[in-house]
Order: C-alpha cells, then sequence, then structure tokens
C-alpha cells in the first residue's frame, strides 16, 4: 500500500510564533467571532446563530446562540444520499476476525427505523436513556437515533457493574436502558443484560430495556419491559430530524472528579459538533480515502467524540473494534491495521507501553506501511514508549499527536495540528494550543508561571467544546471549575511550558487517578469498597506503574467481626460485582487504622508518603502517631509477602 508522501518537520527548527499555525491561532484569539462563525459553518444549520458567544451567564457559555440543528442530520443525511452513499462508515471487526461493513446509506436506516422505536416507545425530546452496550453497531446507532429525536443519553461504559450503573441512571432519571445479551472480553463472556437486571432493582425511573442479541446467549426477558432490538427494527422508516436548539443537551456523560460520585458532564449539541468535527480536521488533517481507528471504546469521551460525532460528521471510514489490543495474540493491533490499511491510529499511551513490552518482532512481522499519523490521549505519554511509537509503529515517518483534553473539554485542547500546517513535535510533550484555546499555567504564589515552572493549568476563556453544565451539580460546577479568583477554566492538571511555548503535562492535581488512561477518583474507589459491606473505612491512592500509568493502592479496615484469612479476594469480588474490574485496587491492605485529620478525613497523601518511605510532611494533625507504625508494619508485611510470590514463581 502506497503512501501519499508526508512532510515531517519532526526535528527541525521552529518558531511557533511564525508560519500558518501561527496565523491561524492569532486569528482565534484576536477575532474569535469571526474565526468561530467559520468553523460553525463546518456543520449543516436549519438556521443560523444570531449571537457566535454569549458571555452574560458565565461560567454558563453559550456558543451560536439560537442556532438550529441536528447532528444525526449532519453525520448522516447529508452523506446517505450524496456521493458517499456507499462509503462505508464503520468497519467493525471482532477478536476472532468477524467483520461487519455499514455504509453511511446503511447507518442512516439503521438510525431512522431505531429513532421510530424509540418514539413508539414513548421516548420524546429532553428525555433520557442509558446506553450500556459492547463496542458494537448499535452503539453508535443508538446514540445517533437519540440525537436524531432530541432524546439525551448516557453512555455507560460496558465494563461497569450495577451499582455503577444505577448511580448513572439515578443521577439522570433515564427512562430506557439499551443494553446487549452480552459481550466479550478476551473471549470471555460477559452478561452484560443481567448486570441490568440488577441495575434495575436499584432505580426507580426505568420503564423500559432494549436487547441487542450478539452472544446469543440465553437472557430472561421480563414481560412488558424488556424488548428485542431486532423486533423494533424490522419496517424501514425515515423520521424527521428534531430541530435542536444549539444549546440543547445532547449527552451526559459521568466522569469522576474530586468527590463522591461521578459528576455528569453535560454536552450540548451546537458547540460540541463544531469544536469536535473542527478539532479532528486540525489535529490529524483526515482525507476522504482514510481509514481512521481511533482505539478507545465509546463509553468514554474519546469515542463519543472521535469515534461518533466528529468522523462521520466529516464522512471518514472508521475501524470499530470490540475487543483487546493483544488477544487473541500480541500482535492483534498489527494484524487489524495491516488487514484494514489503517492510516491514522488513535490510541493510549497505555496500549502502546504495554504493545511495546511483548517486543519488537509483533510489528515487524506485519506490514504497517499504510499508516500516515499515530495519535495519543488520555495521559502523558513517556519519552522511550513516544520514540517506540515513532520509530517502531510509524517507520520515523509517521507524526505523533498528542492530543490532550478531558470529558469536560469536549474535545482536544492542546495537541500538534497537521491540519493547519504546523510542524515540529517534541516527544512527551502535547506541544500548543489550538485555536481559541488561551492556556496559562499559575504557580503556587498564584502568578503566572515562568518559562519551565511547574503549575497549575487553566483556560482563560471559554471554547465551543466546552460542557454546558453538570447534571444536578450547579454548585461544584461553579466552584470546582471557575472558583479561582480570574474566573478562569481550571483542568486540574499540572503542567510545565517551556521556553518554546510547548505545554508539557504532568498529571492530575487532584484525587483523580489515571490508571491505564481510564479517569478513576480516589473517592470513587473508597465508595466502591465500602459497598462490599465488609469494609469500615478505606483510603486510596495511586502510585506509579510503568505500564498502566497508575495503579490503585487500598488500605482497608475491615468491620469487626470479619474473617481476615478469606477477604482480600472476597473483596475484589464483591468490587467486580457491584461496580466492575475498573474499580478494584491493585493492592488492599489490611491494616488496624487509618491516619485521619481530627475532623475524620483520612489522609491520602501521609499514606502515600509513607508507603513510598518518604517523609509524611506535617502529621500534627494526625488523630495518634499509632496508626502511621500500623501502616508502616503493613507495608513491610506486604514487602514479605511479595517476596514469598515471586520466590514461589522463580
Ligand atoms: C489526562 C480523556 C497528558 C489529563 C480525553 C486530563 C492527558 C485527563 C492527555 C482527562 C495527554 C488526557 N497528555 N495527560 N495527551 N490527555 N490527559 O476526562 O490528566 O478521561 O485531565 O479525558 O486525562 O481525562 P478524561
Amino acid at each position: 500500500m502506497k503512501k501519499e508522501s508526508n512532510p515531517l518537520p519532526f526535528d527541525s527548527f521552529m518558531n511557533p510564533g511564525v508560519g500558518r499555525y501561527a496565523k491561524t491561532y492569532k486569528e482565534s484569539l484576536e477575532t474569535p467571532d469571526k474565526f468561530f462563525e467559520e468553523a460553525g459553518f463546518l456543520l449543516d444549520w436549519y438556521s443560523k446563530w444570531d449571537k457566535v458567544l454569549d458571555k452574560s451567564k458565565e461560567p454558563y457559555y453559550r456558543w451560536y446562540v439560537n442556532g438550529k440543528l441536528n447532528l444525526s442530520y449532519n453525520a448522516l443525511d447529508r452523506h446517505s444520499s450524496g456521493s458517499r452513499r456507499n462509503k462505508a462508515a464503520f468497519i467493525w471487526v471482532n477478536e476472532k476476525g468477524d467483520e461487519k461493513i455499514v455504509t453511511y446509506n446503511g447507518l442512516y436506516n439503521r438510525v431512522n427505523s431505531f429513532s421510530r422505536a424509540l418514539l413508539d416507545m414513548g421516548i420524546r425530546k429532553g428525555d433520557r436513556i442509558a446506553i450500556y452496550l459492547p463496542m458494537i453497531i448499535e452503539e453508535p446507532v443508538a446514540m445517533l437515533a437519540a440525537a436524531r429525536i432530541g432524546a439525551v443519553f448516557t453512555v455507560i461504559f460496558s465494563g461497569f457493574g450495577a451499582e455503577a450503573i444505577a448511580e448513572r441512571v439515578n443521577d439522570c432519571g433515564a427512562k430506557m436502558i439499551i443494553t446487549a445479551d452480552g459481550g466479550y472480553r478476551r473471549g470471555k463472556f460477559i452478561p452484560l443484560k443481567e448486570t441490568v437486571d440488577r441495575a434495575i432493582e436499584l432505580t426507580t425511573t426505568v420503564e423500559t430495556v432494549i436487547v441487542v442479541k450478539h452472544t446469543n446467549h440465553e437472557t430472561n426477558m421480563v414481560e412488558g419491559r424488556d424488548y428485542w432490538y431486532h423486533d423494533l427494527l424490522e419496517v424501514k422508516n425515515y423520521v424527521e430530524p428534531e430541530r435542536m436548539d444549539s444549546n440543547d443537551p445532547l449527552f451526559i456523560l459521568y466522569t469522576s472528579g474530586t468527590t463522591g460520585k461521578p459528576k455528569g458532564v453535560v454536552h450540548g449539541t451546537g458547540g460540541y459538533g463544531v469544536w469536535v468535527t473542527n478539532t479532528l480536521k486540525w489535529a490529524f488533517d483526515p482525507k476522504e480515502n482514510d481509514r481512521w481507528w481511533c482505539a478507545a471504546d465509546i463509553g468514554w469521551i474519546t469515542g463519543h467524540s472521535y469515534i461518533v460525532f466528529a468522523p462521520l460528521i466529516l464522512g471518514l471510514t472508521s475501524i470499530l473494534y470490540e475487543g483487546s489490543f493483544d488477544y487473541p495474540s500480541p500482535d492483534q493491533m498489527w494484524k487489524i491495521i495491516s488487514y484494514y490499511e489503517v492510516d491514522i491510529l488513535y490510541t493510549s499511551p497505555t496500549a502502546i507501553r504495554a504493545l511495546m513490552k511483548y517486543g519488537d518482532e509483533y510489528p515487524r512481522s506485519h506490514d504497517l506501511s499504510s499508516l500516515r499519523v499515530l495519535g495519543t490521549v488520555g495521559e502523558p505519554i513517556n519519552p522511550a514508549a513516544w520514540q517506540w511509537y515513532y520509530e517502531r509503529i510509524g517507520s520515523s515517518q509517521c507524526p505523533i499527536v498528542d492530543t490532550y483534553w478531558q470529558t469536560e473539554t469536549g474535545g482536544f485542547v492542546v495537541s500538534p495540528a497537521l491540519g493547519i500546517g504546523y510542524g515540529p513535535l517534541k516527544p512527551g510533550s502535547a506541544t500548543l494550543p489550538l485555536p481559541g484555546i488561551d492556556p496559562v499555567i499559575m504557580n503556587s504564589d498564584g502568578k503566572e508561571a515562568k518559562a519551565g515552572e511547574k503549575g497549575l493549568l487553566y483556560l482563560k476563556r471559554p471554547w465551543p467544546g466546552l460542557m454546558l453544565e453538570l447534571n444536578n451539580a450547579d454548585e461544584k460546577y461553579r466552584t470546582m471549575y471557575f472558583g479561582n479568583a480570574k474566573k478562569y477554566y481550571f483542568t486540574g492538571d499540572y503542567a510545565i511550558k517551556d521556553k518554546d511555548g510547548f505545554y508539557w503535562l504532568l498529571g492530575r492535581a487532584d484525587e483523580v487517578l489515571k490508571i491505564s488512561g481510564h479517569r478513576i477518583g480516589t473517592i470513587e474507589v473508597e465508595d466502591a469498597l465500602l459497598s462490599t459491606g465488609v469494609i469500615a473505612e478505606a483510603g486510596v491512592f495511586g502510585k506509579p506503574h510503568q505500564i498502566k500509568g497508575e495503579s490503585i493502592v487500598s488500605f482497608v479496615v475491615l468491620k469487626s467481626g470479619v474473617n481476615l484469612d478469606s477477604s482480600v479476594e472476597a473483596i475484589k469480588n464483591k468490587v467486580r460485582d457491584n461496580f466492575g474490574p475498573l474499580l478494584i485496587p491493585d493492592e488492599i491492605h489490611i491494616v488496624g487504622s487509618l491516619p485521619k485529620t481530627r475532623s475524620g478525613k483520612i489522609m491520602r497523601r501521609i499514606m502515600k508518603a509513607v508507603y513510598q518511605n518518604q517523609v509524611p510532611g506535617d502529621i500534627s494533625t494526625l488523630e495518634s502517631g499509632a496508626s502511621l507504625e500500623e501502616i508502616k508494619e503493613s507495608i513491610e508485611k506486604f514487602r514479605k509477602e511479595l517476596k514469598t510470590v515471586d520466590l514461589a514463581h522463580s
């Protein structure tokens, strides 16, 4: 497969202050209304906006005020009868190599039929519905059908358990759950519908469940509540898209924050649509005939923005993969790239590090020459992984587009921008801000940090992809993100800007962990531990992990009378059942007490420091020194236990 020549300015000299990128960026800040007016025209609107940005109700910024559009129309209708009618929208593939190709017209028909089914079931504009599906075509179909009729969807990652589902369904009041009879993970059957049945017992709002037959495993269907998806899709239909207001909500996506429960990030229609579509063009410069593989899960924001909305609105062909990258063999990812001649691969540093560990012979035994651009997302990429990705996967020919962003930002905010002529890269840096993004790093004195000085990253002005609000959490929205003196958007991340103006993201400054790129709150893990019923207190923190970026360490105090011997495995199983495998700590240490402040707050910082053999800092507010000693002792015990395990293996 031949490749178009790709100018690679990677190690050439470059001054970010000159060139096409610099000009575009400057325009975006100097004449934002004009700039974002043009950006808005990448989408089709039923009627144009009155005003590009309304700041009058800050920090609730509203974009493309009074503009009317529908994102399902933009993703489907405008391609399905034109030259892209027979073009593949999705090439779906699974671990076994089964393949399904869905054209733009095919996707359009499916979405229309499912929209009709939703209407027939009584779902209307503004209603909330939950989607709990594996990575199958029906997942984007469900999202687009909801968008078509104006229902607000919330996708719940298929790795979450019953309590995690119930928590989200209850927070948004979902009337319906769309699920499947099951899914597969590393060849193993996952009983999704059973999990939904258990979740519904913990909720009050769900009236109907739609079940996709995916695995053919027997499932219990509740009369009058549960319906087979294929029965509803029998007849071809057309449903006129709702004329959505630019600032009508499109979806709610739950993500972890600094406090207990996950927060429901609400994204709107116009601003979000404009932002994801423009940022994909700016950052990756995709071409009409590219095969784009965003190897994320649709359950996270990366999948929402860059598997579903942006690529479809741009009319691209995406790979949709249901499976693990190293299953059934360590070269699964390279096989798919080679077989499907993927042009752009977008994945996480964790995946890169894990695949790197298997050795070079796996990528080397496949023809990866179709690749033109490589991307990463979700966590900082260490220079060694960057180099490996660049040299071994991209044959030192493909630029690495390291995209920094968040669930709340809707789309990329700091990233190389191949589509606006911008050049060199530095391994480990997400490089420069995209148009409209005005970052500032503040040091601990509350002053703007100097070049090379670490500080907290803020974005000074709003951009179209910024969330509309948090569901049911106004106060949190205002204080957590905009509670600072200048009312800038606070990212929660540490960063450094170097002397060339390049940004280096250094990880979270709050109680949020990044485990294999997944965003998990320490308090969420503590809640999951407490949900087992056998734990009285739990303290959780992250520690660096070579492949996953971070791993979860927990210390727990058992309720009195709980049997010590069988508890760690039992706790893990219960957390898996209730919340899913994501929240299971890598380490569970049972202790007699945890270090706490006088007001009863668990001091995770102290626990972490002691655990890492560092000076714990100020411990004067601890209740007693005794619990510290105990933690130290339990760590010693754990170290000894580890040694025996290693010996047994060797
Ligand atoms: C981290 C994922 C360094 C960061 C899209 C952020 C990154 C959090 C990068 C958001 C990157 C994301 N370099 N760190 N390229 N991309 N992060 O909401 O800590 O799951 O705040 O969105 O991931 O995670 P979220």
